[in-house]
């Protein structure tokens, strides 16, 4: 009965993306057309990525689809449409706007980001709610995409937005996916590394990008089995993979990624370093008292025992003392 009710759904979220990618070589899609000229995307990107225009106006999508009260009932549990109670009437979501569609990695389409073509409209960026068929903390923008584009994925590029994934892939780098507005959860970490061993975060040279990095470093951790690797690029300032990608090429971006991107390891130092004074013995101590509980995150292995070891050289401690630090609290407690 479930999987009955999630067919019907992806059968609407279908031909709504398929409504929104039509919509785009009409006349009424001319600003839409233009805009995506303007961001230097291809006619074979447009179609890779199904990308659309969901037209001016209020019930447009509601009156292609919503012919009967049960896929008007649809569009509304796909977020698709929205009830406005108080004048009992029923509305499309995505109006003027260039239209994301959000594909699991069965390529079923379970949501859509639209994005606005005037800088002074708000918000810019729309996206479904979550919905039965999509939870945002499970699912990859362009993850489907980049599969469909690479039979071998060497590694996973994850940046912030639908366009940085968009502009990656016209630029040659299909292997870029995006959270949706969201920070990278347990269940992304889980779902990259069951695709690649190799993991790049690839965020916004802003303040609100390195502080997404360092908080995807504290989710990541926990599945950092021996084998995998994750990465961390960060762009200049004010740059996303977007811009840069644009601006300096797919060469460029490639020989930045190699040169540039810092271990997971690397990254977890240096920041900590950054905010002790590792030449006192207080800075040591505040070092390893900063660093033991996410190296306690780690699973056990060799990763792990290098960590530790490094921690080790970092503060002049003996791994032993080390472990008998992280003993503390838990004698404290009984
Ligand atoms: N986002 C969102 N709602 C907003 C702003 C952002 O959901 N009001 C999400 C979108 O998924 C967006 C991502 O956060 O793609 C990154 O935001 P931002 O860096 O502001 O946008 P860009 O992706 O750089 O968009 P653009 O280049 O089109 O301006
Ligand atoms: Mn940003
Ligand atoms: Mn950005
Ligand atoms: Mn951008
Ligand atoms: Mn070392």
């Amino acid at each position: 009965r479930q999987a009955h009710r999630f067919e019907v759904l992806f059968e609407i979220t279908k031909q709504s993306a398929t409504f929104f990618q039509q919509q785009l070589f009409k006349p009424s899609g001319q600003s839409a057309q233009h805009y995506i000229q303007q961001r230097g995307l291809s006619a074979t990107i447009l179609k890779q990525y199904a990308i659309g225009y969901a037209p001016a106006g209020w019930q447009n999508l509601l009156e292609h689809i919503g012919q009967s009260p049960e896929n008007t009932q649809h569009l509304l549990t796909t977020g698709l449409v929205i009830e406005n109670p108080e004048k009992q009437s029923i509305y499309d979501r995505f109006r003027h706007r260039l239209i994301f569609p959000i594909r699991d990695i069965r390529g079923r389409f379970i949501g859509f980001g639209g994005r606005v073509l005037s800088p002074n409209d708000k918000p810019k960026y729309l996206n479904s709610p979550e919905t039965p068929i999509f939870q945002k903390r499970q699912e990859l923008y362009g993850l489907f995409e980049a599969r469909q584009q690479r039979r071998q994925l060497d590694f996973l590029l994850v940046v912030e937005g639908y366009m940085d994934v968009v502009a990656l892939a016209q630029n040659g780098i299909p292997n870029a996916v995006a959270t949706l507005g969201t920070s990278v959860s347990q269940e992304h970490v889980t779902r990259l590394f069951k695709t690649v061993k190799e993991v790049i975060y690839c965020f916004d040279g802003d303040e609100a990008g390195r502080k997404a990095a360092w908080r995807a470093l504290e989710t990541t951790l926990p599945f950092m089995q021996d084998g995998y690797q994750a990465k961390f690029l960060f762009l200049p300032e004010g740059e996303d993979p977007d811009s840069l990608v644009r601006k300096e090429g797919q060469q460029a971006f490639l020989t930045r990624l190699k040169r540039s991107s810092q271990s997971i390891a690397d990254y977890f130092f240096q920041t900590l370093c950054e905010q002790v004074d590792i030449q006192h013995m207080d800075g040591k101590a505040r070092l390893a008292a900063l660093a033991k509980p996410f190296i306690e995150q780690l699973p056990q292995g060799v990763f792990y025992q290098l960590m530790l070891g490094h921690l080790a050289e970092l503060t002049g401690l003996s791994e032993q003392a080390l472990s008998e630090l992280s003993q503390v609290p838990s004698q404290l407690t009984t």
